[in-house]
């Protein structure tokens, strides 16, 4: 964990580094960090969510993440730096794909659609680095993204339903793109 931290300290220093010399540093060096990022933020994301689960049970871990999805995956913002979770059929309105998140998105579901390996990229904008990485459906996501009735048992639907009016991001299967993390370095 600190190894992780340290590493994205040094990498964020090399980018200023970088800027500061008004060099243009390689995507590649996004990739690094951003996928750090993702990495560590997911392990928060899990590690909460399967605690809160086996405490209390999957109706109360759909509260738990209600009141505290948003906050652990912003958890590594800086002024420059905004870490999101976004989807095509969110459950939180708050993740809805913005823009350019669309043009990833089409690309992921594409790659995926046609069986071609999926990984992390950037695009570039005017103002911004934006990072993205898909988001796959595992196991342990069924309980509350699977199929409803099935994967998802209808008291908990109920719970959800009650939570989010509109869910859209029920009745997932196993491997499907479930969202994707998308950073925005701002430049
Ligand atoms: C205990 C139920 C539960 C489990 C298990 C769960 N989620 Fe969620 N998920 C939620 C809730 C509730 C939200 C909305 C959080 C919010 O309000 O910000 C959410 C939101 C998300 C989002 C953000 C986009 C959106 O729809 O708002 C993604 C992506 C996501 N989940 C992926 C996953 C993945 C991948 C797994 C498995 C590793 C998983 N979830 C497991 C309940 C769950």
């Amino acid at each position: 964990m600190i190894r992780k931290l340290l590493f994205i300290s040094f990498i964020l220093f090399l980018l200023s580094a970088c800027d500061q010399q008004k060099k243009v540093a390689d995507t590649t060096d996004y990739i690094k960090v951003g996928d750090s990022i993702a990495a560590i933020s997911f392990d928060h994301l899990r590690t909460a969510l399967q605690a809160s689960m086996s405490t209390d049970g999957p109706a109360a871990a759909i509260a738990f993440c209600r009141q505290q999805a948003m906050p652990l995956t912003s958890k590594y913002n800086t002024d420059s730096i905004t870490v999101m979770r976004v989807a095509e059929k969110f459950r939180n309105p708050s993740n809805a794909l913005k823009n350019p998140d669309s043009t990833a998105w089409s690309q992921y579901k594409t790659a995926i659609a046609n069986g071609d390996s999926i990984f992390s990229k950037t695009v570039v904008t005017d103002s911004a680095i934006h990072y993205y990485k898909p988001i796959l459906l595992q196991p342990l996501c069924s309980n509350c993204h699977g199929v409803a009735g099935k994967d998802i048992p209808a008291s908990l639907v109920t719970v959800i339903d009650s939570l989010y009016p509109g869910d859209m991001a029920k009745d997932f299967l196993v491997g499907e793109l479930r969202g994707m993390w998308h950073i925005r370095f701002d430049k």
